[in-house]
């Protein structure tokens, strides 16, 4: 790379500025943000992210999945394009970090080329991608991108239909139309991103740059213990068959099962819903909502057998019915060779420490990783605290890891 790419920086300030701004969309109170995918707050922040690329002469961009991208074409005519990028959703009552600092530094990116006049191998595109959290599908704009995204998975998504419907509605979306964000691979040069750990080890160790190696794969199952209502007085404790039991059970025995057999994977039961659901009636249902994630493909389908065939332990333990479904499923993704050492090398040259590290966190790069070259990197995050309010990552590293993702898609640019 010649001195003029090695040079540019970011600029510190007008990053920070973007950053604090779009922190206060859909603000709690308490450090965090409420942004659900395409409620109002999400839809607020992607407002204001249509007008900052306005203002920064870049051009706009959306697709039928609703992703936001600021363009710049510093390629040549016909150039694929290297996406940098992100998501400005948040789980609910989640961290001001996660998501939009990988959205405004792939911004800032982008400004920062444009300035400086250069032109490129490729275009840059910086890209907000639509519902990586899950809320209503999980990685719904990267999968509708990648082309994985099929019609059948989203009559059962994983928030929910209505909420989906609903949620599409209020964007202006359609079903269909979600199904057209499907990019050529050969128009892709790459997808880049920034994100915080959302664990506790850079910090622990007090490294700068993690270079990721892989994401874990997750899949998400809903799972309804069946039993009976009945007069929770009256009825003997030994008549019952009370569908909350076996849910408690299971919710137990699954953590069991990951601390005897699966130490690599988690699992998690994140919801359980009653049903009637009153204090003097026996539980006749329960629904509950059932993660786990694993980090390669054999062991995540061995993980998947291990959990059902425990439910069914548990349904049958105490007289229950059991019906399982499937609401969602990424597969675990390496990350490129090339993006791991574009992002080595440009922490190497900017005095950065970096190591390797695996994401135990779902990330869109993962729903690219099929269609072109991806990478990401982390920067450390306080305490590990993330999918909360308590998500704190230092200035000075958001800064770090934005020049990392500048220099990196320089020399991704340039290969
Ligand atoms: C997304 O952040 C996830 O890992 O659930
Ligand atoms: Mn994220
Ligand atoms: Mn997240």
């Amino acid at each position: 790379m010649d001195d003029t790419l090695t040079a540019l920086r970011i600029d510190e300030a007008r990053f920070r500025a973007d950053f604090e701004a779009q922190a206060e969309i859909g603000a709690t109170g308490d450090g965090g943000v409420h942004r659900p995918a395409l409620g109002e707050a999400h839809l607020a922040a992607r407002a204001w992210f249509r007008e900052r690329i306005a203002a920064a002469g870049l051009e706009f961009h959306t697709d039928g999945a609703g992703n936001h991208s600021a363009l710049l074409a510093c390629g040549p005519a016909g150039a694929p394009t290297l996406l940098l990028g992100s998501h400005l959703d948040s789980v609910p009552y989640g961290g001001r970090f996660d998501g939009p600092l990988g959205v405004l530094a792939a911004l800032e990116a982008l400004r920062v080329v444009q300035e400086a006049g250069v032109s490129l191998p490729v275009h840059l595109e910086a890209i907000d991608l639509t519902d990586e959290e899950g809320t209503l599908f999980g990685e719904l704009g990267s999968t509708a991108m990648a082309g994985t995204l099929k019609a059948e998975a989203l009559r059962e998504p994983r928030g929910g239909r209505a909420a989906l419907e609903a949620g599409l509605a209020r964007a202006g979306l359609t079903e269909p139309g979600l199904l057209t964000a499907r990019r050529d691979p050969a128009s892709l040069a790459g997808y880049l991103e920034l994100h915080i750990e959302q664990g506790p080890r850079l910090a622990n160790a007090q490294v700068d740059v993690g270079v990721v190696t892989g994401i874990v794969g997750m899949c998400s199952y809903q799972l309804m213990f069946v039993g009976r209502a009945d007069h929770a007085g009256t009825t003997s404790m030994a008549d019952r068959r009370d569908a909350a039991l076996g849910a408690s059970a299971f919710a137990l025995a699954a953590r069991e099962v990951m601390l005897a057999d699966f130490p690599d994977c988690v699992a998690n039961v994140g919801d359980m819903r009653f049903t009637p659901g009153a204090f003097n009636i026996v539980p006749a249902q329960v629904v509950l909502a059932l993660e786990f994630r694993a980090p390669e493909p054999a062991l995540f389908r061995l993980l998947e057998d291990a959990l059902l065939e425990q439910a069914q332990v548990e349904a049958e333990r105490f007289g229950l019915g059991l019906e399982v479904e499937r609401l969602g499923w990424l597969d675990p993704a390496p990350m490129s060779d090339v993006a791991q050492r574009a992002f080595a090398d440009a922490a190497d040259a900017l005095g950065l420490t970096h190591v390797s590290l695996f994401s135990g966190a779902g990330h869109d790069a993962q729903s690219l990783a099929g269609v072109c070259p991806v990478g990401m990197i982390f920067v450390p995050s306080i305490g590990g605290a993330s999918h909360s309010p308590r998500e704190f990552t230092r200035w000075v590293d958001c800064v770090n890891g934005a020049n990392v993702l500048l220099q990196a898609a320089l020399r991704m640019a340039l290969l």
